[in-house]
């Protein structure tokens, strides 16, 4: 897969860091591919190579209404020649949200399924069921989160041939953070920001993606979930708005906003030992915003 423009390091002079005496920036995978950015780029890579190699002409996935997984999903389907079916929670879609309009523009077909079944979305059964339907189409689990996509992510850290004190990653189904514990083990101590509430059933989630292998050189970091999952308050908003205003560079409410809302907490905290460099991986979901701004909350 080409990537579109490849990431920098981007230093954030906020005044805190000054304080501090830390060093913190910004290492920009955002700016990867137009569509297919951030971790999503990287979380798809292995599964497109395996999907081809396979014979497959068509994938499947899971996710919501807004996900950034589904929307780039649907674009490297018609970047890379597949049929791609979206399995999406059923009362979500009665009127399309943005991302979901954007991936049927790309040929994603919906296939829309009650809450009740969507919670079956990993049972073998269930999944054989959708593979019998959709004639041996390859299915790429909700979030794309697998061992080919943290494949993916291990390589996509690799690229960042330093190694700071501290990596920070937003986390949601935790295939990303899994590559990068992996990509930076006995380097840099990794911390993943939850985007939703559940901290710990999410360490067994990453602990299964890394095949049973121990790394001791991560933790969850779960108190800045803002009251889970695409939960947000105006601070937040604003919070976007203004760093926007002071760095020039976007970000969204339900990852990247909240880990970097988070790091400067902990900064102000003194987390951070003077002299520490942390880096933080963008990873991008900038479409999402769309389907706040349809809601009514203004990004700048
Ligand atoms: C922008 C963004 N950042 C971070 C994540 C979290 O990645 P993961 O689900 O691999 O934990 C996601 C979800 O895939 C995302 O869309």
């Amino acid at each position: 897969m080409p990537v579109f423009l490849k990431p920098f390091l981007q230093e954030i002079n906020h005044p805190l860091c000054l304080e501090k005496k830390v060093r913190f920036s910004l290492w920009r995978e955002d700016l990867n591919h137009p569509l297919i950015s951030g971790n999503k780029y990287w979380k798809l890579k292995y599964n497109l190579e395996k999907a081809k190699e396979l014979g497959k002409s068509s994938l499947l996935t899971f996710g919501g209404a807004h996900s950034n997984h589904i929307y780039a999903f649907a674009a490297a389907g018609k970047e890379f020649g597949f049929e791609t079916i979206g399995v999406i929670r059923g009362d979500e879609c009665r009127e399309l949200s943005p991302t979901l309009r954007f991936a049927t523009d790309c040929g994603m077909r919906i296939y829309q399924v009650s809450r009740e079944q969507y919670r079956n979305k990993t049972d073998a059964s269930f999944l054989a069921e959708l593979s019998e339907k959709f004639g041996g189409t390859f299915i790429i689990p909700e979030g794309g989160s697998n061992e080919l996509a943290v494949k993916g992510c291990y390589e996509m850290i690799q690229n960042l041939n330093v190694s700071p004190d501290f990596l920070c990653s937003p986390v949601g189904t935790g295939g990303t953070l899994a590559g990068i514990i992996r990509g930076k083990e006995g380097q840099s101590k990794i911390l993943g920001f939850s985007a939703l509430k559940g901290g710990s059933f999410l360490r067994n989630d990453i602990e299964d993606l890394l095949g049973g292998e121990v790394f001791t050189n991560w933790e969850i970091i779960d108190q800045f979930h803002f009251g889970g999952y695409a939960k947000f308050t105006p601070e937040l908003v604003s919070f976007i708005n203004e760093f926007k205003k002071q760095f020039s560079i976007p970000l969204e409410p339900i990852y990247t906003g909240k880990m970097i809302w988070g790091i400067l907490d902990m900064l102000r905290k003194d987390f951070f030992p003077e002299n520490s460099e942390i880096i933080a991986i963008h990873t991008g979901g900038l479409q999402g915003l769309k389907g706040f701004e349809e809601k009514g909350v203004t990004f700048s």
